[in-house]
């Protein structure tokens, strides 16, 4: 009995290790340096945030099998960045960046610790934050992307069989810079209707690179692949075109993301 109940609890710890280690892979996790910000991404967690896609025309992308395909110049990270989080139980947290949406307090999370680490090395300047902040409020809310209407095209004839065609027309937005794309896609709410704006960050695969730091060859990912995506001074700008992409989503997120960037400044001063 007592050697049953021991191999059942090294069994159920040999789980608990197996999901840990899940989990631990799939987090998206910053780490900075004098002059650059790390971030590692997983390759394959298909069902995750970070989802690996085959250009296609118009930017929509095709997903694609990460571990069965070689993964080159026609392939990307699409990452739906976070900016928060409702405890501070993640290790891309910055606790001490609190907003309130609500009236409930939010701590800054992945893009906001991005930003305030950017701000910290001097990548981004206070100056070009306070542009920003004084830039969101003055977006329209017929600009919000969140509110550009969503078209339906009826057939009026009936194919054979008598079923009817309609044709749903849903607008994307995307700024492409060298270093990157970030888009706007409105998806169908999940549990209301209507359509929500979510924010991507697309990084191309010749652009991310390898634990060492050198660009990840092409080929196939390996089970549990990570890579890692650097912010430099090079490349800060594409941060503006991030922050601006949620100041353009929706009133939402326009005002999430201009109560961050002022704790940002109050932090940083
Ligand atoms: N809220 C936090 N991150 C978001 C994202 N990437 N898109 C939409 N809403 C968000």
């Amino acid at each position: 009995m007592r050697t049953r109940i021991l191999t059942l609890f090294s069994m159920l710890c040999l789980v608990v290790r197996a999901v840990g280690a899940d989990a631990g892979y799939k987090q998206v996790l910053i780490t900075t340096d004098t002059n650059a910000i790390h971030v590692r991404l997983p390759l394959t967690d298909v069902a995750g945030k970070v989802r690996v896609k085959k250009k296609s025309p118009g930017g929509f992308g095709l997903p694609v099998a990460p571990t069965k395909t070689r993964l080159g110049k026609a392939e990307y990270l699409e990452w739906q960045i976070g900016y928060d989080l409702p405890d501070t139980n993640s290790p891309s947290v910055v606790a001490h960046i609190q907003f309130t949406r609500k009236g409930e307090t939010k701590y800054g999370h992945e893009l906001s610790k991005i930003i305030f680490e950017a701000v910290r090395l001097g990548l981004l300047s206070t100056n070009e934050l306070i542009r920003e902040v004084k830039t969101l409020p003055h977006i329209k809310p017929a600009d919000f992307e969140e509110n550009q209407p969503v078209q339906i095209e009826m057939d009026t004839n009936k194919t054979p069989g008598g079923f009817q065609r309609a044709v749903q027309r849903v607008p994307q937005f995307t700024k492409i810079t060298p270093y990157g794309w970030v888009q706007i896609q409105l998806k169908q709410k999940q549990r209301a209707v209507g359509f929500q704006a979510m924010v991507y960050v697309c990084l191309p695969m010749d652009k991310v690179l390898t634990m060492d730091g050198t660009p990840r060859p092409p080929g196939k990912a390996k089970p549990k692949e990570t890579v890692y995506y650097d912010f430099t001074r090079e490349n800060a700008a594409f941060l503006l075109d991030i922050i601006h992409a949620f100041g353009l989503a929706s009133q939402q997120h326009n005002e999430d993301i201009r109560q961050i960037l002022e704790k940002i400044l109050e932090a940083t001063r």
